[in-house]
């Protein structure tokens, strides 16, 4: 007899809520959809894996992380910081992914209520869904930056605010000001406030970067979130981690045994290559980006029917498109036509009327692929 399989009533809820994507595109189509950088990991952390592994690191690691790569994580955040940070503030994760969801499983009830500035990142609000939390977008400003009014409305009795800065799909890099205002309702409204600083290293045309780190209101009640991923080219490995207060650490790292249990120790010991030697790469490939970057501008430019607000940071570009049509249908019709984007409705309800365009692919794919978007955008307009 054949079993009646019926998924959980959170994986229901899950696939009821989500816009994230459950399949990649294929090789048949010019991808401007990933966030994964085109450029393979610099060398030199690649055989610092071949080495680790040589020197026999195949066994499990401490659950909260190899001790010599939490120290030189502490040391790093505790220098961005000005403040000291202890290595057991840190806990090393499965992916940033993994440190999201550590924390938002550790520290999100049932019925509490999560505040997401959006357009942003698609996997809080999943998480916060998979939490049985209550999702609450607040829209950012025309020009992409965070409404604090609204934010400040929204505060009263809700568990947290998760920001992305700089800020995917927006490629907003959010000023010290707003930053500071943040804190200051946090602070009113005791909110937990977790920073997803992903493309820190992503930041173009000199636009000075402020890391929450810096933000000294901000320091009981922050959670750092950071990947090895975008700045190391290192999505695959699956490495990132966490710095926050004791308490939210223990709590996170509870979660994080449970779900993932230690992060490979061959891997560990490469992050910390790459941590202490990082070379020219992560610079290299900021300039790339952002010719890239320019590209897309000068493209957008010239094209009917679509604009963009500039982005400073990361490797997307958000376009707001005048076509009268769902975000979701212009990433099926760009499919057709070779091409795949994202849906700006991915990232929350003010993204409706855009497509996200990642310039993580090389430039002669990436103009082809622009070719096809803006031709399209350009016809529905
Ligand atoms: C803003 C942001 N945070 C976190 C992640 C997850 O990265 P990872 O799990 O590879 O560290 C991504 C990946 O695209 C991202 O864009």
């Amino acid at each position: 007899m054949t079993m009646t399989f019926n998924p959980s009533r959170m994986v229901h809820d899950l696939a009821r809520h989500s816009r994230r994507p459950t399949t990649r595109p294929g090789p048949q189509v010019i991808s401007l959809a990933v966030g994964d950088p085109d450029f393979p990991t610099p060398e030199h952390i690649s055989q610092a894996l071949t080495d680790a592994l040589a020197a026999g690191a195949t066994h499990y690691a401490p659950q909260q992380g190899d001790p010599e790569l939490r120290a030189a994580l502490a040391d790093q955040v505790s220098d961005t910081s000005g403040r000291r940070y202890e290595p057991a503030q840190v806990l090393v994760t499965h992916g940033s992914t993994a440190a999201l969801a550590s924390t938002i499983l550790a520290t999100v009830d049932p019925g509490q209520r999560v505040i997401l500035p959006e357009p942003t990142y698609s996997l809080y609000s999943d998480l916060v869904w998979m939490a049985g939390g209550e999702v609450d977008f607040v829209r950012h400003l025309d020009d992409l930056h965070l409404d604090l009014d609204a934010i400040a409305r929204a505060a009263p009795g809700a568990r947290m605010v998760v920001v992305c800065n700089p800020c995917n799909p927006t490629g907003a890099v959010y000023t010290e000001d707003e930053l500071e205002d943040l804190a200051e309702i946090a602070e009113e409204h005791d909110l937990l406030v977790i920073v997803d600083e992903a493309y820190d290293h992503l930041v173009f045309d000199g636009v000075p970067f402020v890391s929450a780190l810096e933000i000294e209101a901000l320091a009981g009640r922050l959670v750092y979130v950071q990947t090895f991923s975008k700045t190391h080219a290192m999505c695959g490995w699956r490495i990132g981690y966490l710095a926050a207060g004791p308490e939210v650490v223990q709590a996170a790292s509870r979660v994080h045994q449970t779900f993932n249990g230690p992060v490979n120790s061959a891997v560990q010991r490469a992050a910390l290559v790459a941590l202490v030697e990082p070379g020219d790469w992560p610079d290299r490939m900021r300039r790339e980006y952002q010719a890239r970057r320019d590209i897309v501008a000068r493209m957008v430019a010239s094209a009917p029917g679509v604009e963009l607000e500039e982005p400073q940071g990361t490797f997307y570009a958000f376009l707001r498109y005048e076509a009268d049509i769902p975000a979701a249908e212009v990433r099926r019709q760009a499919l057709e036509r070779g091409v795949a984007v994202r849906a700006g409705s991915e990232f929350g309800p003010g993204g409706e009327g855009f497509v996200r365009v990642s310039f993580s692919t090389s430039r002669e794919l990436l103009v082809e692929g622009m070719e096809r978007l803006v031709g399209l955008l350009g016809e529905d307009a």
